[in-house]
């Protein structure tokens, strides 16, 4: 099962990273799989260590994925890298095994710390539509525009029917986004 996180790197200059990841699920072993032109697998790569944080905070799910905006962290105690304030729980990992792959690497990475902040709200349909908007919205390139202005209307009627503020806030920033995307001929 995949669960997606939000992911914690720091590159050589320990410069924080924080993007979500849909993270494959095992007890012992969480396996990454990053695209390689992200921040994420350059880091992973270059330092092999980081922090997997399971959140319902779907805020930080929108503007990580999208910007280099940082939110309230600490530093883990067995890796480099970072826990989330806001994170319910997190596993600490090191890379043990690196299939580079073409577009895409699979990042086998051993726990090797592991902390709990606070109890998982739960999610409800205005989560996942955040959800679903944000990974929209980091892929709009492999859509087309009609595809894509639909997908968001939908999303942004369940956020308005059944979200809070942090959902609706969310979908704000993500509607801003793909009023500032460039649409080519394509869409
Ligand atoms: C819920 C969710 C899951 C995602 N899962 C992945 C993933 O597994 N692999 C990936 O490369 N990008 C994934 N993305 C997209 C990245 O988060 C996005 O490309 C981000 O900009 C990468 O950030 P980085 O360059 O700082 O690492 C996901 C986005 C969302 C919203």
């Amino acid at each position: 099962m995949i669960i997606e996180s939000i992911v914690s790197t720091v590159d050589r200059e320990k410069k924080v990273n924080l993007a979500p990841m849909g993270v494959l699920w095992g007890e012992e072993v969480l396996v990454i799989k990053p695209y390689k032109d992200t921040t994420t697998y350059r880091n992973l790569i270059a330092t092999k260590e980081g922090v997997v944080n399971v959140t319902d905070n779907v805020l930080i799910f929108a503007k990580s994925a999208l910007s280099d905006v940082q939110f309230p962290h600490f530093p883990a105690s067995h890796v480099e890298g970072v826990v989330l304030e806001d994170a319910c729980y997190y596993y600490e990992v090191v890379a043990s095994k690196i299939d580079v792959g073409e577009e895409r690497a699979k990042i086998s990475c051993e726990v090797v710390g592991r902390g709990w902040l606070r109890d998982f709200l739960g999610f409800n349909r205005g989560k996942n539509a955040v959800i679903e908007a944000a990974i929209l919205a980091t892929r709009l390139r492999f859509y087309e525009r009609q595809e894509v202005l639909a997908k968001f209307q939908c999303y942004e009627e369940i956020v308005a029917k059944t979200g809070g503020k942090q959902e609706k806030e969310a979908m704000r920033y993500l509607m801003d986004y793909l009023k500032g995307w460039p649409l080519d001929d394509k869409n």
